[in-house]
């Protein structure tokens, strides 16, 4: 059975090097396939859900090849526009996948996507939203078929900003005829990330930011270099886990302009943040302090993703703090194992209240998806005594090698 042991219980101290963004790569590996030829990608991180994508890309007829950091994918020739359901059922993020092979096989079948267990997750919002671009769907016994004939440009409003719904609109839209308007769109910074390596293909996308994307389709991408953004929830775990455990850290090339929100929870927390030239410094000694209440919101709101690493830092806190869900029912499931560290938290509905204590002690702990895992090694380095993380596989998927980084800030692992 694979686990993390930390001790811990002692300040961080130390740098690491932000690795680069997951929700950014997944949606950029999808796009890879809407051109006839050779992509190639920078900073694109090591972890388990890009390794899922890439399995899936070759089994559509992709060639890739890590050269050095580099990852070179050739799509020139694809032979198949269906996702192996052994990997679609593990990884939310396969759904992508349907706007891009829609927009460059006219066809595609995708399994009922898996991911993190972090609430139902409906795809209601992509499906409504491809039907008005051209695409009709069949439900079979092992998940979707959906063919395409002709992507046509239009005008829609998504009745929520979902992320993955706003990109699989852009991937079909791209070589779609004619102009889509989005509107209601998301504005993660990962969405603007893909509107750009689209538009360094030749692909015509405006409004990146904001709420309404202009998409002018045209008839073919060219090559592209591109280099993938640092990850902005990798950067705030470890501003979240310096606070819950204290210390004095460097996050190198970590993507400030992004992360104003959880700076701010920071600042109220007493936690001291310093932009230097190579990166953020993040500095916090004692207890942090309480905060009012922290409520989830799409970007530019505080993320969903950290939600669990800030309840792990808050369970330390001096008062009480309240955070709210307002994005996944189902987030609260590390709640449990921090209660058996010591912590004091109550759940009700949306609303965690956190009864800050003075020491967690270390514990038998087990991830149940990526950013719960993640919080709970928060806990462990902040946690006095030995803890073990069962389950680390979910943590790799979006942390490239969290034993590195944490041995990197000093935390015996
Ligand atoms: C993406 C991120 C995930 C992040 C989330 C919110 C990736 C690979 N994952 O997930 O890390 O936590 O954004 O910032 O980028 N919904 C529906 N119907 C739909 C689609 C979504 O009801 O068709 C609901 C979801 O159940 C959820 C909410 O909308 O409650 C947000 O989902 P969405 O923004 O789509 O998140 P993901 O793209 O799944």
């Amino acid at each position: 059975m694979e686990y993390l042991e930390i001790e811990g219980g002692n300040p961080l101290c130390g740098q690491v090097c932000i690795q680069g963004s997951k929700n950014a790569a997944l949606p950029i590996l999808s796009a890879v396939i809407l051109h006839h030829g050779t992509t190639v990608l920078r900073n694109c991180p090591k972890i388990i859900d890009v390794i899922y994508m890439l399995e899936i890309l070759k089994d559509f007829g992709c060639c890739v090849s890590w050269e050095g950091a580099a990852l070179v994918i050739d799509a020139s020739r694809l032979c198949d526009s269906q996702v192996a359901e052994c990997y679609g059922r593990q990884m939310r993020s396969s759904i992508m996948l349907l706007g891009s092979l829609l927009g460059r096989m006219k066809q595609a079948s995708v399994s009922y996507p898996g991911g993190c267990v972090i609430g139902e997750r409906p795809i209601d919002i992509h499906l409504a939203a491809l039907e008005k671009l051209g695409a009709v769907f069949t439900e079979t016994p092992a998940g979707l078929k959906a063919v395409c004939e002709k992507p046509a440009g239009t005008m829609l409003r998504l009745p929520f900003p979902s992320v993955g719904a706003t990109e699989n609109v852009i991937l079909l839209a791209v070589l779609a005829e004619g102009t889509t308007i989005l509107e209601n769109a998301a504005k993660e910074p990962e969405i603007g990330e893909l509107c750009r390596f689209l538009n360094s293909m030749g692909a015509g996308i405006e409004g990146m930011g904001t709420s309404k994307l202009v998409i002018a389709g045209v008839k073919e991408l060219h090559d592209t270099d591109f280099t993938i953004m640092s990850d902005r929830i990798v950067a705030g775990t470890y501003m979240l886990m310096t606070a819950a455990a204290g210390g004095d850290v460097l996050l190198k090339e970590a993507p400030l302009e992004q992360l104003e929100s959880v700076q701010k929870v920071l600042w109220q927390m007493g936690v001291r943040q310093e932009v230097q030239e190579e990166g953020l410094r993040i500095q916090s000694m004692g207890r942090p302090k309480c905060v009012q209440e922290v409520c989830t919101r799409p970007y530019p709101g505080f993320p969903t993703d950290l939600q669990s690493p800030l309840l792990a830092a808050l369970a330390l806190a001096e008062g009480t703090s309240v955070i709210r869900e307002t994005i996944f029912e189902a987030r609260f499931k590390i709640v449990e194992d921090l209660c058996r560290m010591g912590a004091n938290i109550h759940v009700d509905g949306q609303h965690a209240v956190i009864q800050g204590v003075k020491q967690l002690k270390g514990a038998e702990l087990t991830a149940h998806e990526l950013r719960g895992g993640a919080a709970l090694v928060i806990a462990a380095a902040a946690a006095k005594g030995t803890s073990r993380v069962y389950q680390y596989h979910y943590i790799a998927r979006g942390y490239e090698n969290i034993i590195r980084d944490l041995q990197s800030l000093g935390v015996v692992v």
